[in-house]
């Protein structure tokens, strides 16, 4: 007898209910058109370019047995440079980034003030860290406000936030919650997963482009930058403390020095890619202009995520398989990622979409409704 008989069981449990997710066996036409990716700059299909052409090989262990480089440095130097901070932490990704970043610096005798639509990686940090967890409603600064008064006797406490909310396609008021932290003696600590490269001046994501500080703050390194990992940018008293704390940082091999070099070129060709930026809010406002004006379920959302709001899970999927045999890849969003009957398609726009290209899944996205 199978003594996990019980996984497939559930696996026909999900499947009964909509939510079995597959890989894809069918092979990808080459002009498929991909609306669904985090490649907001279109940077990801290029092939990586050390900065340092000596760089190669991997790291053979961790960072602080014998994993370190110079390229390492060299990377979160610059990074810290960019994103006006005292230092930076690189983190084999954003996942690990934001588990190990929570989890070391809260305990039991603090407090985490986080908004109910942060990502997993909050979550689960926030779990591992066994701190109070006060779970806020979406871009309810009130309610934060609300959160912070009642926990004043905490040792510490923590606000947390995604940027850029990347089922949804909005941001929180970053200064007002600065402003709240500052005023409470709280941390502010800021995912700007899928803002990087979008927003603010040189693509230094939401809070650049409000002027905020964020006392942490997250950059992931496998969407608009189109390679792999995630920094912190923060104070180098933190930095430290992750070097020696942070489990995701310290028992994990560290990312291949030719990675480093390539994310140094990558993050000084994306900070200066003004011209990218500016044709994605070119295409965006028109894609976004022309669907709303048709009637599409798009409305709320601002930048390049543009969820099309289906509700039922078993429709949505067949809009995505009634796009795909159109050539178009918008993948369907459902539980657990997003709420029950909150189901979505979650279009994402890049910048080397041709107008022509846009024409097409405008016309084609046109057709469901
Ligand atoms: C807000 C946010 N943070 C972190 C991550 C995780 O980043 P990574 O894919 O580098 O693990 C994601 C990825 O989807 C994300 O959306």
């Amino acid at each position: 007898m199978d003594p996990l008989r019980f996984v497939a069981s559930q696996l026909d449990e999900l499947s009964a209910r909509g939510l079995l997710r597959m890989p894809r066996t069918e092979p990808e036409s080459p002009d498929r058109l991909v609306l669904c990716s985090n490649d907001y700059l279109g940077y990801a299909q290029d092939p990586p370019m050390p900065a340092d052409r000596t760089a190669c090989g991997g790291s053979g262990a961790s960072r602080l047995i014998s994993g370190d480089s110079p390229s390492h440095r060299q990377l979160e130097a610059q990074v810290a440079e960019w994103m006006h901070t005292e230092a930076a932490l690189l983190f084999s990704s954003g996942y690990a980034a934001n588990v190990g970043v929570v989890s070391s610096l809260m305990g039991k005798d603090d407090v985490i003030i986080s908004d109910a639509l942060n990502h997993a990686s909050i979550i689960d940090g926030c779990r591992l860290s066994r701190a109070q967890v006060k779970v806020v409603p979406h871009r309810d600064t009130d309610a934060v406000e609300d959160a912070l008064l009642q926990h004043q006797g905490a040792r510490a406490r923590l606000v947390v936030t995604d940027a850029y909310f990347s089922m949804d396609g909005h941001c929180p008021d970053v200064t007002r919650l600065r402003e709240l932290c500052s005023r409470h003696d709280a941390a502010l600590m800021v995912d700007e997963a899928h803002a990087l490269g979008v927003f603010g001046p040189q693509g230094r994501g939401v809070c650049a482009r409000q002027n905020v500080s964020p006392d942490i703050l997250i950059g992931t390194l496998g969407k608009a930058v189109g390679l792999q990992g995630a920094f912190v940018a923060a104070s180098q008293s933190v930095c430290h403390w992750l070097w020696n704390r942070a489990r995701s940082f310290v028992f994990s091999t560290a990312p291949s020095p030719w990675l480093a070099s390539a994310l140094s070129a990558r993050i000084a060709r994306l900070a200066a890619d003004d011209a990218a930026r500016t044709r994605l809010s070119t295409i965006t406002e028109r894609f976004r202009t022309t669907l709303l004006q048709r009637g599409a379920p798009i409305g709320g959302s601002e930048g390049p995520i543009i969820p099309w709001h289906v509700g039922d899970s078993e429709k949505a999927v067949r809009f995505s398989r009634e796009l795909s045999d159109a050539g178009l890849f918008v993948q369907a969003i459902r539980p657990p990622t997003v709420a029950p009957g909150t189901s979505r398609l979650r279009i994402t726009l890049h910048a080397r979409l041709s107008d022509a290209e846009l024409d097409h899944a405008i016309a084609c996205l046109s057709r469901l409704l």
